[in-house]
């Protein structure tokens, strides 16, 4: 059971507030009569809700796929800077998603958002082994001692031993390496306290996958659509989730 406002501000047609004035305007009818309690608990699976003449069709959960800029923090409030939620729209933003796990906040690239609490304790428990992987640029050169190092578990600041991750070197320069780094924990910092062990140092970090969907190239950084049927699929099964 749900509150009549939420279901219908969860629908996109405004705010909280707004929805109330909707509703005590009398232009919301739930099976046929007019309702004017915003407060009035329904199950939104079960009733016909009608909202300006035009019957909705309901939405409990949302499932965003971001490509987070530089500088915004993945959290829902910050006394101080930009985060995540403050780049969606309102009509996202009245479903309250969070993000999925976190980016540090000058790391760029894919992070999920959802409300959907179920999904997001699946996709972040290492349980279920989910893959994530990151573009990094590198302040020296990589190795194949450091390849081999992750590969084994690195030891981290703290004493905690990490599992076994993959990193691939895609490029050695003078100005260092660039690689590509499978890990399926979140650890704090992971991926730069992983390289911190190896006496290196992160300049640049992306996400580029997750749970194996790529980040899409579409995507300018800030910018975010909604997960795909198809990506949806391909994940719920990945996490064993109905
Ligand atoms: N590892 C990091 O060090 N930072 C991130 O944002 C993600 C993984």
């Amino acid at each position: 059971m749900e509150r009549l406002d939420k279901i219908i501000s969860n629908m996109g047609y405004g705010s909280r507030k707004d929805v109330k004035k909707i509703i005590k305007d009398g232009r919301v009818k739930v099976d046929g009569e007019v309702v004017k309690d915003n407060n009035k608990q329904l199950d939104p699976q079960k009733s016909k809700i009608i909202v300006n003449g035009e019957e909705i069709s309901y939405k409990k959960y949302i499932y965003l796929m971001m490509n987070k800029p530089d500088g915004v923090i993945s959290a829902t409030s910050d006394d101080y800077d930009k985060t995540v939620i403050d780049l969606l729209e309102v009509e996202d933003q009245v479903f309250e998603p969070f993000p999925i796990g976190r980016l540090d906040k000058d790391t760029v690239g894919l992070l999920f958002l959802t409300n959907d609490g179920d999904f997001n304790h699946r996709l972040i428990s290492p349980k279920w082994h989910v893959d994530k992987v990151y573009y990094a640029k590198i302040d020296k050169d990589v190795t194949s001692e450091d390849v081999v190092a992750f590969k084994e578990g690195i030891v981290l600041d703290d004493g905690y031993k990490c599992m076994s991750a993959k990193l691939e070197v895609l490029n050695n320069s003078k100005e260092g390496s660039e690689v590509k780094v499978t890990v399926r924990e979140g650890k704090y910092h992971q991926v730069k306290r992983m390289f911190e062990a190896q006496g290196k140092k992160v300049v640049y970090l992306k996400r580029i996958s997750f749970a194996g969907i790529k980040l899409d190239e579409n995507l300018e950084e800030g910018e975010y659509r909604e997960l795909t049927e198809d990506e949806m699929k391909a994940i719920k099964q990945k996490i064993k989730m109905q």
